[in-house]
Order: structure tokens, then C-alpha cells, then sequence
């Protein structure tokens, strides 16, 4: 009996590929974003702010790992390096001089980013009929458009 890829993909889509290392780099650059944040706040909101990018951190470095194994599971090369993160990545550095508004508003938006990405990456895998990288991306994109709201209710005004 032949084998067949996990979701029984006839073919590895490079453009699944190309779709979840662009989610990966994301991802992966926001985890030390938020890690940056973490240490680096200050003002009176600082006990739960602290807290808070750390969740984030957390929840990110489990996620680029579920993704890249993901590519791994359908035949791709999951991209390791950091350089080619930062290259590809809409997301953005930051040198981690900013205030707690500034730091809450960069973060929200890149969980806007990344959430973006990945609805960019379900529909790439709906078309190639791959329904296990679509659910994953479903359910990455809700948790960082979650993540936004959080974010975001630190600044809304009634
Ligand atoms: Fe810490």
C-alpha cells in the first residue's frame, strides 16, 4: 500500500508552504516582541501588563512550533532562521523604548497582522483541499484576532 501524506494530500503545496513559513516568521518575530515588551514596561499598569505579554510569549513560541511542524508533516522546509524571519515578517522590531499605550497598540496590531496572514494562509489551504492546515490556521487566526480584543480593551474610552 502506498503511503500518502497525513492529510492525504496528493501533492505538497509550496504555497501552503510558502503561506505557513510567512505565519512562522510572524510569529516568531511578535514571541520576542512580546518578551521585549514584557521586560521593558513600565507605568502604573505594569503587574498586568507584565503578565500579559507574557501570555502572549508563551502562547506564540507553542504556536510557531505547531505551525513548522506543520510544514514538516506535509513535505516542506520549515524555516529556522532568524535573519529570514525578519526579512519576510510584516511584523516588526522594536527597540522596546516605548510607553505602556505605545507597546499596547504596536501589539495589537501585530496580532492584527498575523491574524491576517493566516486567514491568507486558510484559504490557500481550502483551495488545495488541505482541511487539517486549514483548521489549524482557523484557530491561530482566532486566537491572535483574541489577543487584539485584549489589547485593544486596554484603550477604548467607554
Ligand atoms: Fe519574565
Amino acid at each position: 500500500m502506498e503511503l500518502v501524506s497525513p492529510n492525504e494530500l496528493t501533492r505538497p503545496s509550496s504555497e501552503i508552504i510558502e503561506a505557513l513559513n510567512q505565519a512562522i516568521a510572524e510569529t516568531a518575530i511578535t514571541t520576542m516582541l512580546a518578551q521585549n515588551f514584557h521586560w521593558n514596561v513600565t507605568g502604573m499598569g505594569f503587574g498586568p501588563l507584565h503578565d500579559l505579554f507574557q501570555k502572549i510569549y508563551e502562547d506564540h513560541f507553542e504556536a510557531q512550533d505547531d505551525l513548522a511542524e506543520r510544514v514538516k508533516a506535509i513535505g516542506g522546509h520549515a524555516e529556522g532562521m532568524l535573519a529570514s524571519m525578519i526579512k519576510r515578517s510584516k511584523v516588526n522590531e522594536h527597540n522596546g523604548h516605548a510607553s505602556d499605550i505605545e507597546m499596547i497598540k504596536i501589539m495589537a496590531e501585530a496580532q492584527e497582522i498575523i491574524a491576517q496572514t493566516l486567514i491568507g494562509a486558510c484559504d490557500v489551504a481550502s483551495q488545495c483541499g488541505d482541511k487539517l492546515t486549514e483548521d489549524l490556521c482557523v484557530g491561530r487566526a482566532r486566537e491572535h484576532q483574541k489577543f487584539a480584543w485584549i489589547l485593544k480593551s486596554h484603550l477604548a474610552s467607554g
